[in-house]
């Protein structure tokens, strides 16, 4: 496979995984995914930022010979993890005199992980230069977008930045350049609440700065390569911001109705009410779906089924992933039906403390909902909107 040029020697020498149907086992993958690594030639020196993925690493070894690439003088590891670096094992020994550039966090994950010998690397600071002749590489720490040890690279002569997992899609392509789309938006902003949305203060912060920067191009290390920085850069800015929709999320497991009768409820007086809402069935759902749905909800109601004596465990597992993926949400309930008795909220909110959020009085409901019940959903519904009122959005 022929390199693409993506502006004045600098190539894309990455590869599309199509067929990869999960990513860290965890959220289903629509396009498959890309794992970017880029070539910058200048006049004196040549540089790799990022390499490959270990299952895909003769391939992309193949690929440089096939283009010509006998000699390489650094390869930079903008992030330690494998999907990225897992290859620099195989390309210090390809190419014997290249030194891994990278910063003293990565240093660390590179030698604990993948076993690279310390006297291979050369450490960089914040704001490092490396020159490779006619043309400038600039480090620029990011930590924790989305590992301690992310960094990004700024090609300078060319104003373009290499910005590792941030503003990046799980998205295949033949041609590097993006096309925006709504599949495209979709496939970022599932990829986003996945990997950033745990970090969005960092996120928000980083949007900022590379919007100050005025770069010509943002070059990922997965998805397209962004022509126009602010197609990618204006979709951050709303997902990071502080202030969710007028959404209330709806998730719920309901064995024999009775809660999903309550989740139809609410969504329904809700809806007449002028706020939004999103019901997912947890069980036959995409993980996906939700967890883009959590960078916009405002309030979470989870509904859940009594299973023993508790919450039915696939309501547990979707607090504990909320939990993990840290939504910016502020306001969270909860309802569920049971037989003959136990704890049907305690766990998940215990589970969601971690979120500190305002939480309204739940509704339990021993088997078929009755009138009184239903009196109790119509008292939550009113609470939620009243919230929704004291933060602006009604
Ligand atoms: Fe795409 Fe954090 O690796």
């Amino acid at each position: 496979m022929k390199f693409q040029e993506i502006k004045n020697n600098v190539y894309y020498c990455g590869l599309n995984d199509v067929d990869r149907p999960i990513f860290d086992e965890l959220i289903p993958l629509e396009h498959g995914t890309s794992y970017n690594s880029y070539l910058v030639k200048g006049s004196e020196k040549v540089a790799i930022i990022d390499t490959m993925y270990p299952p895909m690493s003769d391939e992309y070894l193949k690929n440089l010979d096939e283009n010509g690439v006998n000699k390489v003088d650094y390869i930079v590891a903008n992030h330690g993890e494998q999907d990225h670096s897992g290859t620099l094992p195989k390309m210090i020994e390809k190419y014997p005199d290249a030194k891994i550039i990278t910063n003293n966090t990565c240093k660390g994950n590179l030698m604990s992980m993948l076993f690279i010998p310390e006297d291979k690397i050369i450490t960089v600071q914040n704001e490092e230069e490396l020159s490779l002749g006619d043309k400038t590489l600039k480090f620029i720490l990011a930590p924790n977008v989305h590992w301690p040890d992310t960094m990004f690279t700024y090609i300078k002569e060319d104003n373009i930045l290499c910005t590792c997992d941030f503003l990046g899609a799980h998205y295949t392509f033949d041609d590097v350049f993006a096309v925006p789309s709504k599949e495209l938006e979709v496939s970022a902003k599932r990829y986003y609440a996945e990997i950033m949305m745990p970090f969005r203060v960092m996120c928000k912060k980083y949007t900022q700065m590379i919007k100050d920067m005025n770069v010509d191009m943002i070059l990922p290390s997965h998805g397209p390569v962004h022509k126009d920085p602010n197609y990618i850069l204006d979709l951050y800015t709303d997902w990071t911001s502080d202030l969710g929709k007028n959404l209330v999320l709806l998730p719920y497991v309901s064995m024999y109705g009775s809660t999903e009768e309550m989740i139809d409820y609410l969504s329904q007086e809700l809806n007449k009410k002028g706020i939004d809402t999103l019901k997912h069935d947890i069980v036959s759902g995409d993980l996906g779906d939700l967890a883009m749905a959590l960078v916009d909800g405002t309030t979470i109601v989870m509904g859940t089924s009594m299973v023993v004596a508790g919450p039915h465990p696939a309501s547990v597992n979707i607090a504990y992933i909320a939990s993990v993926l840290k939504p910016k949400a502020k306001f969270a309930s909860f309802v569920g039906s049971y037989g003959w008795g136990g704890k049907l909220f305690d766990i998940l909110g215990e589970i969601l403390s971690k979120l500190r959020l305002d939480v309204i009085e739940p509704v339990q409901v021993k088997g078929r909902i009755t009138k009184d019940d239903y009196a109790k959903l119509d008292a939550m519904v009113n609470a939620i909107v009243e919230k929704h009122k004291s933060v602006g959005l009604l």
